[in-house]
């Protein structure tokens, strides 16, 4: 199975080559006319679209009526079969796609045909329970791998899939199964994460009190306790595959039909469903995979992302199956039942290419390198991060002490709405700690001033896409005009994507985080306004605000403000009522978007016109203003702040 020596150093040229022609272009370097460029360009991605399997080739690469996008027009596929029954024709039948190795050190491995065979029974299943083109199924799952079963299976039949990650709370699933008006909804009985039970099908039951749409329900079978079935609606996962039949012909879809719905935070308090379609997206999320990752056939890939965030759509499901690779999948906690877990997986299977988040990272720093000392990490050849600004302090100890000194990290910049990763080193390029290194080959990202003009080295500036690619996200699901509105009137004539950044002076980039109202704690996105929305309903709060503030592990954590109503007795036990209000947001949308600290405060500081200055609420957070009774520009004086505040937990 392994390359030759001389496949290894053709592949190396070919890297080398990209990076070269891609890579050496510097903040300023304008010289090159836009149009051979844009050829080039569409060449690129027509090539990588021709690397998939189309039942029929499309007549234009790209129709682009800013800021609508279509690619590969009419070319026609389907990506279940692009990600499995391509591979049967060869060797690659009997290889292994998934190993899925479950928190309580079960481990199961799907070969490309035991899993083509799975995803034609589910898909047949669905099929025969009214699932057709075009209709919306939602998923809601832990990272087992009938998760990714189903994704396939509803690709296969042409169904959009709308996963929800399963750490969400009924209510997030119910507002997600009612904006997409759901019919179908996959879930299962219940989950492990670090060695407790999780008892999903109530979460379902409790969603689906209010989400009338939902007429079937499928349940996996994964803790083997009992739940309450309602007749006519839940269907047993095991009982329905055993009837069901091998072979369920891939629908044949449009490049421009929808693949996928994900919803993600933005900073209005109602998530966004991202739409994304079938050939741009694979294209993509395919290129990306083999180039970042050097991807070879012997090659064992893990990436750590859950199937309920786009890292694991792009590069768990799609971008490794497309690629025919051999996939890890790790059901539970990093520090279950120790902490040396994932280095005892790295072992096991022999991982050589790992891709995870800076929070893991700093995580794992913390805990310290005794943890790594028993496991033997050699196989690993490539490391890559994803979801948030690395320090380089972290980067360096990923790369000695996972690394051995000698796996490249590919630092990768990217989010849900753009599908694939954007700005990226490949292998070869040379790194520096901390830098994302420049746009992916096919990308052009810049990054500029509000006016949309390049900064200069050092300068902080917004990081803009300024020509469309393959997947690119197409409309908000139900809202294109807020498509328009978000991505592509900021800064008009590029698509915003809302983070801010600066060039160093060989033309790096360097991304220093949302400058939105969105914060990101370990990776996860949370809009403020959600957050603030939730807390304002609870019958004790006035008002709310919420900031993120710097953290050690985390990167960013959630902060709230908040002042209680009128009659609401201060002499109360209000470190309790902080704590009560920590809940309140847990069970309203889920433990990522649990609050650090809450401040029950008299009062917010505001502008004259009555907007919240945040800025302040930062520096109280961060502990900035201890002591400092400077009168600020806005006429504040912080110590008079403070006063208002009654209690922080
Ligand atoms: C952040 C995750 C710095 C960024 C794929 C972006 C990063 C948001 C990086 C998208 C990185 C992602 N360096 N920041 N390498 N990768 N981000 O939609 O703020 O969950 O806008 O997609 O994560 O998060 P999303």
């Amino acid at each position: 199975m392994a390359l030759t020596e001389q496949e290894r150093n053709e592949y190396k040229q070919k890297i080398t080559n990209i990076a070269n022609s891609f890579q050496s272009k510097k903040a300023n370097d304008h010289l090159r006319s836009r149009t051979e460029e844009a050829e080039g360009r569409l060449e690129f991605w027509q090539e990588r679209a021709s690397t998939l399997s189309w039942f029929q080739k499309w007549d234009q690469v790209l129709e682009w009526s800013y800021p609508d996008a279509r690619w590969f027009v009419n070319g026609k596929l389907n990506a279940s079969y692009n990600c499995l029954d391509r591979h049967l024709d060869s060797w690659k039948k009997n290889k292994p796609a998934l190993i899925f190795e479950g928190e309580k050190g079960d481990h199961k491995v799907y070969t490309y045909k035991e899993l083509h065979a799975e995803v034609n029974k589910f898909a047949n299943v669905l099929k025969s329970r009214g699932v057709h083109k075009g209709e919306i199924v939602t998923i809601y799952m832990p990272m087992i791998p009938e998760a990714i079963i189903a994704m396939l299976a509803c690709a296969r039949l042409g169904a959009p899939h709308n996963v929800v990650f399963g750490g969400f709370s009924p209510e997030a699933l119910r507002e997600r199964i009612n904006d997409t008006k759901s019919r179908f909804l996959i879930t299962c009985d219940g989950a492990y994460r670090r060695g407790n039970l999780l008892r999903v099908k109530e979460n379902v039951c409790a969603a689906l009190k209010e989400a009338d749409s939902v007429e079937k329900v499928f349940i996996v079978k994964r803790a083997n306790i009992d739940i309450e079935i309602i007749g006519g609606r839940d269907i047993w996962y095991h009982e329905a595959m055993e009837e069901a039949g091998e072979d369920c012909p891939p629908e044949i879809m449009d490049s421009e039909d929808m693949l996928f719905v994900l919803y993600t935070s933005g900073s209005t308090g109602k998530p966004k469903g991202i739409v994304h379609t079938t050939g741009g997206y694979l294209t993509g999320a395919s290129t990306t995979l083999e180039y970042v990752f050097n991807m070879k056939q012997d090659d064992v890939y893990w990436c750590t992302a859950d199937v309920g965030w786009i890292t694991g759509h792009s590069y768990l499901v799609y971008g490794p199956l497309l690629n025919g690779a051999t996939i890890v999948m790790y059901e539970g906690a990093p520090d279950y039942p120790s902490k040396d877990r994932y280095w005892e997986i790295v072992q096991k299977h022999g991982v050589t290419i790992l891709y995870t988040a800076p929070t893991a990272i700093r995580t794992f720093m913390k805990w310290g390198v005794s943890y790594l000392e028993k496991w033997d990490l050699s196989s690993l050849r490539i490391l890559g991060t994803v979801g948030e600004p690395i320090n380089p302090e972290a980067w360096n100890w990923f790369h000695k002490n996972i690394g051995g000194g000698r796996c490249p990290i590919m630092d990768t910049w990217w989010q849900t709405e753009t599908g694939m990763i954007m700005i990226s080193p490949l292998p070869g390029t040379n790194l520096k700690p901390g830098s994302c290194v420049a746009p992916f080959p096919g990308i052009k990202a810049e990054i500029v001033d509000k006016s949309g003009q390049p900064v200069a080295p050092g300068e902080k500036g917004f990081i803009v896409i300024t020509e469309p690619w393959p997947s690119m996200l197409r409309t908000i699901y139900n809202d294109h005009e807020r498509f328009k509105q978000t991505y592509w009137n900021t800064i008009p004539g590029v698509y915003y994507a809302g983070d801010g950044a600066k060039y160093d002076e060989d033309g790096y980039f360097w991304v220093l985080g949302r400058v939105d109202d969105v914060i990101n704690v370990s990776g996860h996105r949370i809009g403020t306004a959600e957050v603030e929305n939730i807390l304002i309903e609870h019958p004790v709060v006035a008002e709310a605000a919420c900031i993120g503030k710097n953290h050690e592990i985390k990167g960013q954590a959630i902060v709230a403000f908040v002042t209680l109503r009128e009659g609401v007795c201060p002499d109360s036990d209000l470190v309790e009522l902080a704590e009560e209000l920590k809940k309140h947001i847990v069970l309203r949308i889920g433990a990522i978007a649990r609050p650090e600290d809450i401040y029950l405060t008299k009062e917010l500081p505001k502008t004259r016109s009555g907007k919240i200055i945040r800025r302040i609420l930062r520096d109280i957070a961060e502990g900035r203003m201890i002591g400092d009774t400077t009168t600020l520009d806005d006429g504040f004086n912080l110590e008079e702040v403070m006063k208002n505040i009654l209690v922080s937990s």
